[in-house]
């Protein structure tokens, strides 16, 4: 079964953009929104990363932190809440006014979204420690559902290896990435292994040479979270394919 998803998985093309918005476009609207979605759109950015984890009824919500404290008006473990009681919470106004009842989408909902917008998504797994596997076949079921004919436009990746594999073997044919902070030293097996198409790592925990070094295996490089116009330039100019940024807008004007 894994030797004939590497083959699937090698065949799917992947249509990688110079600029990818981190969260959305996490400067401007509350991260992991539906607003944050639209605000990409709406500056130009074709491609988002967000990040997914479980309800305790084990919904896909769009979610960074394991609590909820610092993006919503509720307190407490994400694990622990079921969708009805996430849902009646408030992730927008943390952010500005504005952003008043904006509410912690399903991942279904920002599926939706992105096929209506016709935006690609880069769907970080996430899982609460101990949900690896729950959390990435959740978002491979979701996947399937509403976006089977995902073709180029949708990059799995995750920290979490056990992730990894999980999507590995129910959803072959999505495109993986490996995401670490610096370059982890088994980079090359653990890509091989888990069929990665992508690495995608923290550009301030990687080094020049380390960067060269993946750069010129052929494998494509995204890196997160770049904010600053000439650090951009840098980067690209080394050879890095992504960019993941909360000033999408910024940082692709800077590569122009
Ligand atoms: O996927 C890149 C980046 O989002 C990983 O870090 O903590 O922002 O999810 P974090
Ligand atoms: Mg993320």
């Amino acid at each position: 079964m894994v030797a004939a998803g590497l083959g699937e998985a090698a065949a799917m093309p992947l249509h990688l953009p110079p600029v990818i918005a981190h969260r959305g476009a996490s400067a401007y609207a509350p991260e992991n929104t539906l607003a944050a979605i639209r605000e990409a759109h709406r500056r130009g950015c074709r491609w988002v990363e967000i990040d997914v984890k479980l309800t305790a009824d084990a919904v896909p919500i769009l979610m960074h932190d394991d609590r909820l404290g610092r993006t919503t008006t509720g307190r407490g473990a994400v694990r622990r809440r079921r969708l009805e009681e996430i849902r009646a919470l408030d992730a927008g106004s943390w952010k500005g006014r504005q952003f008043t009842g904006e509410p912690v989408p399903t991942f279904t909902e920002a599926l939706e979204l992105l096929r209506s917008l016709k935006m690609a998504v880069n769907v970080e797994i996430k899982p609460c420690r101990g949900r690896e596997l729950e959390t990435a076949w959740q978002v491979c079921q979701a996947l399937n559902e509403c976006w089977p004919e995902a073709d180029g436009n949708v990059l799995l990746s995750s920290f979490a290896i056990e992730s990894l594999r999980a999507a590995q073997e129910v959803a072959p044919h999505l495109p993986r990435g490996l995401l670490a902070e610096a370059l982890p030293r088994r980079w090359r097996e653990l890509i091989e292994e888990l069929a990665c198409r992508t690495l995608h790592l923290s550009h301030r925990r990687v080094s020049e040479r380390a960067l060269a070094s993946v750069i010129a295996s052929g494998t494509p490089v995204l890196c997160y979270t770049v904010n600053d116009p000439a650090r951009a330039r840098q980067l690209h100019a080394l050879g890095v394919t992504s960019l993941i940024s909360d000033v999408p807008d910024l940082v692709a004007a800077a590569l122009q």
